[in-house]
């Protein structure tokens, strides 16, 4: 796709351009005018908070956008299901949707997945752009390509790995979040640095949280967290190897999320539980692969210097336990974790035992 004058792909890519700005609705413009899209052909997809937040606005600024064509759905998780599939696909087909529409989803992580889902399944897959508007679609849904739905009670059992034409990535979209939407996509940024390099996760540990939508180091830090997501994906998009590096933190953390949404608890966001899985993921790395022990304890104080510490009952930890052994990645019964041998060198397949696992919660827990 080519991208115009306004339409700087900041992220190099050689499949898609991602564009990141304060604003993105001339590189938006942009875009579509260069690649010949014309608006009748374009649809948007939302969900109705996004919908009165962020898309009105754009589409009561522009004469262009205002004519096209929009679709919502019903915010929240629940809603990332077959039958609002079903009821898309059939909105699509009302509209006379064909091979040259453009689905732009507009939205957070279930939008993105959704629409997606929806734009690479109708008619054999028609293009899709994505401009996520919560800190954690930036910088993990709407980059690398995986589309779906939940299903079955359990996330995105349903889906396929297709790329969009373009991300759209607009800071000014962070005023519209919560501290703890911003928090909760921070742990996958904080992930993305402990992946990545000690110069970008050092970076990341001296951030401020406060006013993050018009600080310059943080949109700066948005945009080396999406190029690693990115290059990782791009070099394996099915996830045979290395994209499972992209799972650091994810075994505990889902196990913590599944936990605590069973219980009917407070529920945490999932980058809240994400920050708890990587703390013990990061103790794991130091028992198996030698991780310094100092920078463990110095990267547990600097979590929980953002992220308030979640109390674990006995039969909590168990629980958590017991939950790492239904993750997808284990393979013969083995729980298989991503970690690290230092900041920056991931490995992938380490198998650990439960009464390991048991021993990070408690590391974790400890004063
Ligand atoms: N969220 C992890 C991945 O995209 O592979």
């Amino acid at each position: 796709m080519k991208t115009g004058k306004k339409t700087k792909a900041v992220v190099k890519n050689n499949k898609y351009p991602i564009v990141i700005g304060h604003s993105i609705d001339s590189a938006f413009v942009s875009f579509i005018r260069v690649n010949k899209i014309p608006v009748k052909k374009i649809i948007f997809l939302t969900d109705d908070n996004v919908f009165r937040c962020c898309l009105k606005p754009i589409l009561n600024s522009s004469s262009t956008l205002s004519k096209a064509q929009v679709l919502t759905i019903k915010s929240g998780e629940k809603h990332k299901s077959i039958n609002t599939v079903n009821r898309l696909w059939h909105s699509l087909l009302k509209l006379k949707a064909d091979r040259n529409t453009v689905l732009v989803n507009i939205g957070g992580g279930v939008v993105t997945d959704l629409g997606g889902f929806v734009a690479a399944t109708y008619k054999r897959g028609i293009r899709f752009i994505n401009i996520p508007t919560t800190l954690l679609s930036m910088v993990d849904a709407s980059v690398g390509g995986k589309v779906g739905i939940d299903f079955g009670g359990a996330k995105n059992q349903i889906g396929l790995v297709s790329d969009p034409i373009a991300v759209f990535i607009g800071s000014d979209f962070l005023r519209t979040l919560s501290d703890r939407e911003i928090r909760s996509g921070f742990a996958e940024m904080i992930k993305h640095a402990l992946l990545s390099s000690k110069s970008l996760f050092s970076t990341t540990q001296k951030i401020s949280l406060k006013d993050v939508a018009k600080n310059n180091l943080f949109i700066e830090l948005i945009k080396k967290s999406v190029e690693y997501k990115n290059k990782i994906a791009q070099k394996d998009p099915l996830e045979k190897g290395i994209r499972k590096f992209l799972n650091y933190g994810h075994t505990i953390g889902h196990a913590v999320e599944a936990l605590l949404m069973n219980k009917g608890k407070r529920q945490l966001l999932h980058g809240e539980a994400i920050a708890i899985g990587l703390i013990c993921e990061t103790y794991l790395s130091f028992k198996i692969l030698g991780f310094p022990k100092i920078q463990v304890d110095a990267m547990k104080k600097d979590i929980l210097l953002k992220y308030t510490k979640v109390r674990f009952s006995k039969p909590d930890i168990e629980g958590i336990v017991r939950l790492t052994l239904f993750d997808k990645k284990n393979v013969d019964g083995r729980i298989n974790f991503t970690l690290l041998k230092e900041i920056g060198s991931p490995t992938f397949d380490n198998f650990i035992t439960s009464k390991m696992i048991r021993e990070s919660i408690e590391y974790y827990l400890a004063d």
